[in-house]
């Protein structure tokens, strides 16, 4: 009986999760999503070419290994078609090995409508979601009136998708608009409606399966099995910054709920984080920077979102929200990730604690209209180029101290530092 591994993003998404999982996948024989959806985006780099999966995951250009999107993940079934096709197209043969839970729910165009249509009723307080239909799919699972990738085999599939379809309408008048006000992916809404039911046929021809007796079941064989979050911890609806936040618990317990793994059955949890902070879209985010060196990171990180091509806010390292996270997740290894992007900073800063209405802190505060002052530490630089180096020992000294200072802070150990986007730039620290 082997146990299940756990990556997820230790802040508010965009850590590089996609790039570890892809460089760890040769150790596993599954790679499993469980949660989220297309509102992820993934980067792979390898041989020059870049690679954003959505809904995909990120195992999938390694032929040999299953790759399973969870019952806990929603699935919009024409942009897997596309990210299906797109993988196609330079050679990979993502329908062989990409198997998907009949009870993952199903993000339908009108979804997609009403999350545009939430976000303009909310004015200023919109939560810069990426317009996906995540919101309004995950209210429709709790709310007991959504469809799941099973409901594509029965008989009245069009009569379930026309009913939802007809209340959300009546949802979007509701609110003041009308279904004729949006666009989808630029496209009126009886066009995109054709094209996702022609995806139908495309999900049906997939392998699809009851995953939580698959997951379990290879476990019992012994398999290795990474479960691969999408978000970050600092985005999880119970816990992130609500209402700031995704519709999905984004931490170690969605593991159990978004799979059906027992929380007995969870390994080692792999906390990816990145050398600073981003943030995309909107909600609290203590150490953003507003001056040249914001705009330096957004610059050197290339700090421009994958799915929606937004430039994310950024900012220094926060402790208390990584000790916070490493808390709920019960993290056993830290990775950290674009540590190249502070390459030139001649002062890196790490916010320690927080001062609130005067008084200091390390917990990260209930109320996400309180006025954080972060109160930091100052770290040299290494001012030096770090391609090609292969070994943490070689590393500029400065740097190493920086990795150290982290681990001390957060009391666990650094396993990976990445140095680039690309697989081959992943320096070992200490096996784990
Ligand atoms: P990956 O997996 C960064 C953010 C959105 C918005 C909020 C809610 O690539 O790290 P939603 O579409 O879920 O209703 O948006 O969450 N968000 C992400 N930010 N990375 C992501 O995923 C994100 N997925 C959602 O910007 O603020
Ligand atoms: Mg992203």
């Amino acid at each position: 009986m082997s146990k299940i591994d756990v990556l997820l993003g230790l802040q508010w998404g965009d850590e590089g999760k996609g790039k570890i999982v892809d460089v760890l996948t040769p150790r596993y024989d599954i790679v499993a999503r469980f949660q989220g959806g297309p509102n992820a985006g993934h980067s792979l780099e390898f041989g020059n070419i870049k690679h954003v999966l959505h809904i995909i995951p990120s195992g999938i250009c390694h032929k040999d290994k299953i790759n399973l999107i969870g019952n806990g993940v929603l699935v919009e079934p024409l942009i897997l078609k596309k990210e299906v096709e797109t993988l196609e197209q330079i050679g990979f043969e993502p329908k062989a090995n990409l198997y998907v839970s009949k009870k993952a729910h199903l993000i339908l165009p009108s979804h997609r409508m009403m999350d545009a249509a939430s976000e303009q009723s909310k004015g200023s307080r919109k939560i810069g979601s990426t317009l996906k239909g995540i919101g309004p799919a995950y209210t429709d699972k709790v709310a007991r009136c959504g469809l799941r990738v099973g409901s594509i085999f029965q008989n009245n599939f069009k009569e379930l998708y026309c009913s939802a379809r007809d209340a959300h309408f009546a949802q979007i008048k509701a609110l003041g608009y009308s279904p004729e006000d949006f666009k989808i992916d630029n496209m009126s809404f009886s066009e995109y409606e054709k094209l996702w039911f022609e995806s139908i046929d495309s999900l049906k021809a997939l392998t699809i399966v009851d995953s939580e007796y698959f997951i379990n079941e290879a476990l019992e064989n012994g398999k290795k099995i990474l479960a691969e979050g999408a978000q970050g911890s600092m985005l999880d609806i119970d816990f992130g910054s609500y209402p700031f936040v995704t519709s999905s618990n984004t931490i170690t317990a969605g593991v159990c709920s978004g799979l059906g793994v027992a929380p007995s059955k969870i390994g080692k949890v792999f906390g990816i984080c990145k050398a600073y902070c981003t943030r995309v879209g909107s909600g609290p985010f203590p150490t953003e920077l507003f001056d040249a060196d914001g705009e330096k990171m957004r610059q050197e990180g290339r700090e421009f979102g994958s799915t929606t091509g937004r430039p994310r806010r950024c900012g220094w390292l926060d402790i208390p929200a990584l000790r916070y996270t490493c808390m709920l997740n019960g993290v056993t290894h830290l990775m950290l990730m674009k540590i190249d992007v502070l390459n030139s900073f001649e002062q890196i800063k790490i916010c320690d604690q927080y001062e609130i209405e005067g008084k200091q802190t390390v917990k990260v505060p209930y109320d996400v209209e309180a006025k954080i002052n972060p109160i930091y530490s100052s770290h040299k630089g290494w001012c030096q180029n770090i391609a090609g180096i292969k070994q943490f020992e070689q590393l500029p000294q400065q740097m190493k101290d920086y990795v150290h200072t982290i681990e001390e802070k957060l009391n666990l150990p650094v396993a990976i530092v990445s140095t680039s986007p690309n697989r081959e730039d992943t320096i070992i620290k200490s096996e784990f």
